[in-house]
């Protein structure tokens, strides 16, 4: 493999950030100081006056999902070669087996689909169902394949959501494996109701949906997972918050010393619930996601929580669907295919609204786009670091590049882009992937089926360590 010097940069890593060049070797990090040399045959790029950061890690995608009746926009080569575009080196994306489905088919049928990847990946893998088998075969996809995360949809009534008990028997043998148990935290039976309910109004449009899922429907299902997590004293993540009342639920839960970590998705950071009341059903329905956006106010909170740490990581939950399948829902809001995309954006939208504005330093930038998701997820440093033996993933991120987002010059394949008109400041020069330029100024270079299947082992016995405080529940002993 060909070597890559990245000359007169400021490193920047989650702890600290420093002037120093970056030689990158068969994939990996070979060396990270000043005054490094070019070894024969290098490519020399030259970061002067630009950050190299790790290369962003997108830990909530969905490429080729099948979904509502219908299959995404992007698959695994467009989704992630548009993630390479926009400085995002790696994705996590989800497996999920139907109801009744043997979820190692599921596992070994997404595996499949991935294969054509542009850029690294990793899986976790939703328990829809409960069996004997599928306890079971958790242990195989935790201990032969390198699952460490288990995703529990609480929506989606009569299609993929799981009741108590699935979470509970789910939850409890995370713990047993060392696997970290994640949420989408939405009460499915009231979404049920409240679609039903808002229909009856006459509300037939987009603008049902976020009246469909209100931000209480997100709070009961996330301190519902909270306490179910606390009883069971295993640690828990909850996907894509997007409200004040579930990011409360996070922040006191953790300030009870329980081990609960939080993701936030660059378009709840930026965006408001008045997408939904635009006039044209196209527009609106393309912003139909869930949880949906939220009322002014919510995104700021969200910031908040990145500061503060009492929420951890940044996603997009891409999942693209084109107006053609959107139009689903024409006369019913409860049929539009939920998703958005975002995979390309995200670390400019973050950079630009987090960095530029004070809120984010440039380390809490990398901490909150690659770094914790890293070490949440048990890939770190291999990924998520600069530092020599790390996997040569990186950004090279120029500070005072501007871009105007656009559905006109975005690589996804979706046909909408919820950014469209937003011009950022602080855009990637260069992307490196496995230690190879795989973007360069506007050149896109994503090579299909280059990306490689990322193990993530297991969390060790302190994964499930009792946490010693007033609220723990789970019976020791009996006195007497
Ligand atoms: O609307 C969304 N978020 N679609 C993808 C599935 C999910 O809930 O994550
Ligand atoms: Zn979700
Ligand atoms: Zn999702």
């Amino acid at each position: 493999m060909s070597a890559v010097l990245i000359r007169g940069g400021t490193v920047v890593n989650a702890d600290r950030a420093f002037r120093a060049d970056v030689l990158c070797q068969d994939g990996r990090i070979l060396a990270v100081g000043e005054g490094l040399s070019a070894p024969a045959g290098a490519t020399v790029v030259d970061a002067g006056g630009q950050y190299v950061m790790p290369g962003g890690i997108d830990p909530h995608t969905h490429m080729q999902l099948p979904f509502m009746g219908t299959v995404t926009m992007d698959d695994f080569f467009t989704g992630t070669a548009a993630g390479l575009a926009g400085g995002t080196t790696s994705i996590i994306d989800f497996v999920i087996p139907d109801p009744q489905e043997n979820i190692l088919d599921a596992y070994k049928k997404w595996r499949g689909w991935a294969e054509k990847s542009a850029s690294d990946y990793s899986f976790h893998v939703a328990i829809t169902w409960w069996s004997e088998q599928v306890r079971k075969d958790m242990g195989t996809l935790v201990n032969d394949e390198g699952v460490n995360s288990f995703k529990h949809f609480m929506a989606y009534k009569n299609a993929i959501m799981c009741d108590d008990e699935t979470l509970v028997n789910s939850f409890k043998r995370a713990l047993e494996l060392g696997a970290m148990p994640t949420v989408h935290a939405e009460n499915g039976e009231l979404v049920y109701l409240l679609q039903k309910t808002v229909s009856e109004m006459g509300i037939k449009g987009p603008e049902g949906h976020p009246l469909s899922r209100p931000p209480m429907v997100e709070a009961e299902a996330a301190n519902r997972a909270i306490a179910i997590a606390d009883v069971l004293n295993v640690p828990i993540y909850v996907v894509h918050v997007s409200c004040v009342e579930s990011a409360e639920a996070i922040a006191r839960a953790r300030a009870r010393g329980q081990r609960v970590y939080g993701e936030v998705l660059a378009g709840h950071l930026v965006l408001d619930d008045s997408v939904y009341r635009h006039p044209d059903f196209a527009t609106a329905a393309a912003h139909v996601m869930s949880p949906p956006f939220r009322p002014k106010g919510n995104s700021e909170f969200l910031w908040r929580g990145l500061q503060s740490g009492n929420l951890h990581t940044t996603a997009t939950d891409h999942c693209t669907f084109c107006a053609a399948q959107k139009a689903a829902g024409k006369d019913d809001f409860s049929k539009i295919p939920n998703g958005c995309g975002g995979v390309e954006e995200r670390l400019a939208v973050i950079w630009d609204e987090g960095v530029n504005t004070g809120r984010l330093t440039p380390s809490e930038f990398v901490a909150v786009t690659s770094a914790n998701t890293a070490k949440l997820f048990n890939i770190y440093p291999q990924k998520g670091s600069v530092s020599v033996g790390a996997d040569a993933d990186l950004v090279v991120w120029d500070p005072a590049g501007t871009k105007t987002l656009s559905v006109k010059t975005q690589h996804s394949k979706g046909d909408f882009n919820i950014f469209e008109g937003r011009t950022v400041r602080g855009i990637p020069s260069h992307t490196v992937s496995q230690g190879e330029l795989v973007y360069v100024q506007g050149d896109l270079r994503a090579v299909q089926g280059k990306g490689r299947y990322i193990k993530r082992p297991a969390f060790g016995p302190d994964f499930g360590a009792v946490q010693q405080r007033a609220q723990a529940h789970m019976p020791t002993a009996v006195a007497r």
